[in-house]
């Protein structure tokens, strides 16, 4: 109609509903279609380029199918209207005419309603159209003219054709099965009006004087196109002598209202024409010519193909079960940290200092650990403890392939060389079994290392440990909070290796953290990781600690001190740590029963004895009953909004350690196969139950998809 009008139309739609719609308009020079997500309005900077007003019927529509989502209907109808109006008002855009329902009234109790009656919604639908209504109307002042249109249940014929509304629902019912159905009893109230009445409202409000409907709200219909659905039925009878008319008990619908259309045809002298018998023979007659075959096809109802495109993959068209991008991870810091990060940096010392001989104490006391040193990463820390173990140039120490490049890196920093051994399937930590096999006398040490926070076999560990007369660096990245028969990792080696990386348990930025029984060895760490001084910084600065001259390199040192500003979070995270580990064991369960249905996905098993510290979600795929390969799966995931991460890739496969050691993908057949297998899915305590549920809605959508 507006382009009948010589209006230059842009249309932005997300044509859910494919373009057939708007195909009689594609070549029309003064039109221009522009598929978009009225939810991602970021993504069209110019859409707004241009434009005197806005005709905003872009939503989520009828009730049912709004009560699919409510988050979404909610993101849809007011988030999306909000920022279009704010946008539109800021651009100078005058009009803006906004398509609302008469289905705000709900469950109606007057004869006659008029705009300002009471709204009594039954849906969730209902519901945002009141609120976005109410949010335009505020927004209304001598530079911006929001119109609220509430229509009635439309009906007639259109490029979108609908048979989920009630008068072209009866049509096509009464014709194909020869039936009329009456929901119960057929005694609530409903108001319509035809599709071309409701699209010359809006022209109307385009054109009328902005102060005639600035602000304005007017229902769209006509009084004699007031029905009881019982009378409509009887009114669809007499065209259609032949159908039967059927009560059938009970309605979900509990709408019922009867409304006034005085108030558009006083103001704006609009008259809605079209009588509902004028829509019965029209669609009778798009149905009798042929043009529609199949008037039950999901195509022309909205909750099917809302429901169709919410199970869908967003790879395949479908919706993203996440609206907004879901990162991978994201750190839980609060207020406790940012006032403890400015005291520390108002106090005029802000490396290491009295925070990080807090710090550390207060983690030794969470571990139950003897001492504690607090360093710049865990890379760091993995490296000061081969030091202080005397590992050296020649000496072999054992660890798995599937981890993160620190923990063989640093080994060869020292001189010596990383000897893999490959890791279990089930738990995708170093294969206790195949651990003594890969000692040699220069074996010094064995890295163990919790792969997503569940701890190594450290019994057998501790036995071959000790009989091959070897030291124990754990590489506890990931295992801060974890248990092992009782015992706390960071209690059980000569040395354990914590990581406060922004996506680990708790966060300093960065840091890390050694916990050790032996003191002496804890002061030597102090030592390395601070250039090898005799003192450090603040105690040789410090008026009680004595004096510069003191101090000496007794050893050739590292820099790798942690900062107060660092510890000033981590003492405020280690505080919160027992709530962030409940937060996480209680998503983690929630993916356990969601996965446990699925044949394609396992996740690696968790022993009786043990405390499983969660800080990632790792799932195994089985490729083979996929047409998707792992890296397509995070392609699908990230289509859904959802970030994930791969831990690991196999060390092994990676060119320096092929290169330099010879290494071929079969020499760890485990930690290959896991190498393409592996995702690992957001877990954090920010996360809310809802990100959980959005996370197991897009991996069964995917897999589904993409099962053999
Ligand atoms: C298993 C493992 N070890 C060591 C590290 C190194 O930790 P940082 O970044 O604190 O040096 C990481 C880091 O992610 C890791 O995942």
């Amino acid at each position: 109609m507006l382009v009948e009008k010589k209006y230059r139309v842009r249309i932005f739609d997300r044509l859910y509903f494919g373009e057939t719609p708007v195909a009689h308009l594609a070549s029309d020079p003064n039109v221009q279609l522009i598929k978009g997500d009225i939810r991602r309005l970021e993504d069209f900077p110019h859409l707004l380029d241009d434009v005197d007003a806005i005709v905003h019927l872009a939503g989520l529509a009828n009730d049912p199918s709004c009560d699919l989502d409510p988050e979404m209907s909610f993101d849809v109808n007011i988030t999306a209207t909000r920022r279009l109006a704010i946008t539109a008002k800021q651009r100078g855009i005058e009009r803006f005419i906004f398509s609302s329902s008469c289905s705000v009234y709900g469950r109606g109790e007057v004869d006659l309603i008029t705009e300002d009656s009471d709204k009594k919604p039954v849906s969730v639908y209902a519901v945002t159209k009141l609120i976005a209504e109410r949010e335009l109307c505020e927004l209304a002042d001598e530079k911006f003219t929001p119109v609220m249109l509430r229509n009635a249940t439309l009906f007639g014929p259109s490029p979108r054709m609908r048979f989920d509304l009630a008068v072209n629902q009866i049509v096509a019912r009464a014709l194909k099965r020869r039936k009329i159905l009456v929901f119960e009893g057929g005694r609530q109230w409903r108001p319509f009006v035809h599709v071309e009445d409701a699209a010359r409202a809006c022209i109307v409000c385009l054109e009328a004087p902005a102060e005639k409907v600035r602000g304005e709200i007017f229902n769209v219909t006509n009084e004699e196109n007031n029905f009881q659905i019982v009378e409509l039925a009887r009114l669809a009878q007499k065209h259609f002598p032949e159908a039967v008319m059927e009560t059938v008990p009970g309605d979900e619908d509990k709408r019922s209202y009867r409304v006034s259309s005085a108030k558009i045809e006083k103001t704006l002298g609009f008259k809605a024409t079209y009588s509902v018998e004028d829509g019965i023979r029209q669609v009778r007659q798009l149905l009798d010519d042929g043009a529609i075959t199949d008037p039950e096809a999901d195509v022309y109802y909205n909750i099917r193909l809302i429901s169709k495109i919410r199970q869908m993959p967003a790879i395949a068209g479908g919706e993203s079960s996440s609206a907004r991008f879901l990162p991978f991870v994201s750190p839980s810091i609060g207020e406790e940290e940012e006032s403890e990060v400015l005291d520390t940096l108002r106090s005029g010392w802000i490396t290491t200092g009295p925070k990080v001989e807090r710090f550390e104490r207060r983690f030794a006391e969470y571990i139950g650990a003897e001492n504690a040193v607090a360093v710049s990463s865990c890379t760091a820390a993995l490296h000061l403890s081969l030091v202080a173990a005397g590992v050296g140039p020649g000496d072999e120490v054992i660890t798995s392939p599937l981890t993160w490049a620190s923990t063989a890196n640093v080994v060869i920093h020292q001189g010596a060389t990383p000897v893999f051994v490959d890791v279990d399937r089930d738990t995708l930590n170093i294969d206790p079994e195949l651990i003594e096999r890969a000692i040699t006398p220069k074996t010094k040490a064995i890295m163990p290392v919790h792969i997503a926070g569940l701890p190594c076999a450290m019994d057998v560990m501790r036995t071959i440990a000790e009989k091959h007369g070897l030291c124990v660096i754990e590489d506890a990245a990931h295992a801060l909070g974890a248990e092992y028969r009782r015992k706390k990792i960071g209690t059980i080696s000569e040395f354990t290796c914590f990581s406060f990386y922004p996506i680990k348990n708790i966060t300093t930025i960065e840091g890390g953290m050694i916990t050790l029984a032996d003191a002496e060895v804890a002061d030597k760490l102090r030592t390395l990781s601070n250039f090898g001084m005799s003192k450090d910084a603040w105690k040789r600065y410090s008026q009680d600690e004595g004096s510069f001259r003191t101090a000496e390199v007794i050893y050739p040192g590292y820099k790798y001190n942690m900062t107060d500003v660092q510890a000033s979070l981590g003492l405020h995270q280690i505080e919160k740590l027992p709530a962030f580990l409940s937060a996480r064991e209680k998503y983690a369960k929630i993916y356990d029963r969601a996965f446990a249905e699925l044949d394609e996905v396992t996740v690696p098993s968790v022993p009786a004895y043990v405390k499983h510290a969660r800080h990632l979600y790792i799932i195994i795929l089985d490729v083979d009953k996929l047409k998707l390969s792992r890296d397509e799966f995070i392609d699908a995931m990230k289509a859904e909004n959802i970030g994930t991460g791969v831990h690991f890739v196999s060390l092994h496969l990676h060119q320096y350690y092929r290169e330099r050691y010879g290494y071929r993908p079969q020499d760890f057949p485990n930690a290959d196969y896991l190498s393409r297998r592996v995702v690992s899915l957001p877990l954090y305590p920010k996360m809310t139950e809802k990100n959980v549920h959005d996370v197991i809605v897009a991996v069964k959508k995917i897999i589904a998809y993409a099962r053999k």
